[in-house]
């Protein structure tokens, strides 16, 4: 990123705060995960500034839930909820149809579903499924809303990674293939997780390649925020509980997702990662520009393959 950017924002911001003073009526923004945690509050944040706001989730009465509470605190919200099971490719080109037919125009993609600590399964697309929630049908999600974003004036497409991709030991497509195929017996929760958080980045990196015109970013929302992430497992549970204190609120969570997807100060930039509403450098691995080509690639395949199957 050339441009030095004068920071507005830390740590202890709020995503209101962010927003303050914005008016964001004429903007449509979609996120997936939106029902709870992180999303939810990104979610009621631009809608309290106005924003149309698409909450797509798999469950549509937590979803309509989640509605209900922004309108609780705003009469007027534009909140329309969207059926999406991240788990399923035909559930996400459906959504994507769904909403195509009745938005012709998209401004701020967010891509903030995530899960964490699941024990192995296959998705029912025959693919591991931390690896495609997190992030193979958010990839496919964005390639079918490719026109709806580029018909938008200055469009934002913002990715919730995490710092953990650091610990992810993937460095080459070879490792990915191989991190993709391991029996149960030798799969880790974690490690999958930190995979699918690097694949967040490099994702961002080649979509800024490939999409010049968009301005693309990935983030770090927090550490151990609380949230239903750590819903898994009771160890994990009691760990986040503990952290609690010491960590951020889900206003302050979300502030970096916000700023990704709203401040006047990214415009022209793009592909860059953030935390704290601070630009910052990922890990080496997550700026392999030909590893980020690869993960494309790869990930194309992949859903080529589903395609083809279930033609
Ligand atoms: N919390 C943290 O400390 C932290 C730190 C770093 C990064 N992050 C990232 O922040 C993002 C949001 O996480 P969070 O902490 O807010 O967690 P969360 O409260 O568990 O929210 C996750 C969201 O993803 C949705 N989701 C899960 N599986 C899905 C599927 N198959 N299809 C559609 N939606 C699905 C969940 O829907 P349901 O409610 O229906 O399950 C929920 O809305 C994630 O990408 C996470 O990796 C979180």
């Amino acid at each position: 990123m050339s441009q030095i950017i004068r920071q507005r924002f830390d740590g202890s911001s709020t995503a209101l705060a962010v927003l303050h003073g914005r008016d964001l009526r004429n903007k449509v923004a979609l996120i997936t995960g939106a029902n709870t945690g992180i999303g939810f509050e990104t979610a009621r944040s631009l809608a309290l500034h106005g924003c149309n706001v698409i909450l797509a989730c798999r469950d549509m009465k937590k979803a309509n839930d989640a509605i209900r509470r922004i309108q609780q605190e705003k009469d007027i919200v534009n909140c329309i909820a969207l059926e999406m099971d991240l788990s399923s490719l035909s559930s996400v080109r459906e959504a994507a149809e769904q909403f195509k037919q009745r938005f012709k125009s998209l401004d701020i993609l967010i891509l903030n579903a995530g899960v964490f600590g699941l024990p192995y399964q296959l998705t029912k697309d025959g693919y591991e499924t931390t690896f495609q929630v997190n992030h193979l049908s958010q990839f496919y999600l964005t390639l079918l809303l490719k026109q709806t974003i580029q018909s938008s004036n200055n469009p934002r497409i913002v990715v919730v990674s995490s710092e953990s991709h650091r610990f992810s030991s993937i460095r080459t497509v070879e490792d990915l293939h191989q991190s993709l195929s391991v029996p149960a017996y030798k799969y880790w929760a974690m490690a999958a997780y930190n995979e699918s958080k690097l694949c967040n980045i490099l994702f961002v990196q080649e979509l800024a390649h490939q999409w010049p015109s968009i301005g693309v970013f990935a983030c770090h929302p927090g550490n151990l925020v609380f949230t239903s992430l750590s819903r898994q497992w009771w160890l994990y549970r009691l760990l986040f509980a503990l952290a609690r204190p010491f960590t951020k609120s889900l206003q302050q969570a979300a502030s970096t997702v916000i700023f990704c997807a709203t401040a006047p100060e990214l415009e022209g930039v793009t592909g860059s990662y953030f935390n704290n509403c601070c630009h910052c450098q990922p890990s080496n691995a997550a700026l392999d520009s030909a590893l980020a080509a690869q993960l494309w690639t790869l990930s194309q395949d992949m859903v080529t393959d589903v395609l083809k199957r279930n033609n």
